[in-house]
């Protein structure tokens, strides 16, 4: 069977990316990555991303700092493309996805955000889960539409808040969390397992034989 094609978008670090990455590269995965993109030229994912044997290109994010304004946006749909993409996956990618992007790949969107939402949508969402004090917080993928952080929802991981943790030492459990949910997330997307039922993300059954 063909496999589904992923590109991640990604704006530093790159952990998630390569969890992506590696998860693909397992011999039973349903999918590939066959491009990062990083709106950031000095991003590390880029380089992590090619010493993986995965394409990985920088392209120019045009004049704004929080968005890719349409012409930008019209551009990096033509490089998606070009490289055939089925679906994008939006890896630590620091811009609000406009419409451009979203119609040209309408449900095939994915998100990871380090929080379980819809508490603590946007930025440095680990810390303001520690100050606000809750007792869980998590990870959360999700898909991806016209308003931030709050697409249909398909996998959560929760973690537990301890006494004597740090915004950081949280951080570093919330992201394990999402290494392994989101390549769970990816291979049941590839695998035609998620129906969207208004809000709700249905996962279906594996199917066994023919
Ligand atoms: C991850 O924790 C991801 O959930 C978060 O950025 C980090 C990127 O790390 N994304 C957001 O906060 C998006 N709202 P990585 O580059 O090591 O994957």
């Amino acid at each position: 069977m063909r496999k589904a094609r992923l590109a991640i978008l990604a704006s530093g670090r790159g952990s998630n990316a390569v969890a992506l990455i590696k998860a693909a590269q397992q011999e039973n995965f349903p999918a590939e990555v066959v491009l990062v993109l990083s709106d950031n030229r000095n991003a590390p994912v880029l380089d992590k991303a090619r010493s993986l044997g995965v394409k990985a290109i920088w392209l120019d994010p045009g004049p704004k700092c929080t968005f890719l304004i349409p012409e930008v946006e019209k551009r990096w749909v033509e490089v998606l493309r070009e490289h055939n993409v089925d679906y994008v996956l939006l890896a630590g990618f620091m811009r609000v996805i406009k419409k451009t992007l979203l119609d040209a790949f309408a449900g095939r969107i994915l998100n990871i955000h380090p929080a379980l939402l819809p508490s603590f949508k946007g930025l440095d969402a680990q810390r303001q889960a520690w100050e606000y004090g809750v007792k869980y917080s998590g990870a959360t993928v999700h898909f991806v539409d016209d308003s931030l952080d709050s697409g249909p929802i398909i996998l959560q991981e929760p973690v537990k808040v301890e006494d004597d943790d740090t915004p950081e030492s949280l951080a570093a459990r919330i992201l394990e969390a999402e290494h392994r949910i989101y390549p769970e997330a990816v291979r049941l997307l590839a695998q035609g397992r998620l129906r969207i039922e208004r809000r709700r993300v249905r996962i279906l059954k594996e199917k066994h034989g023919g």
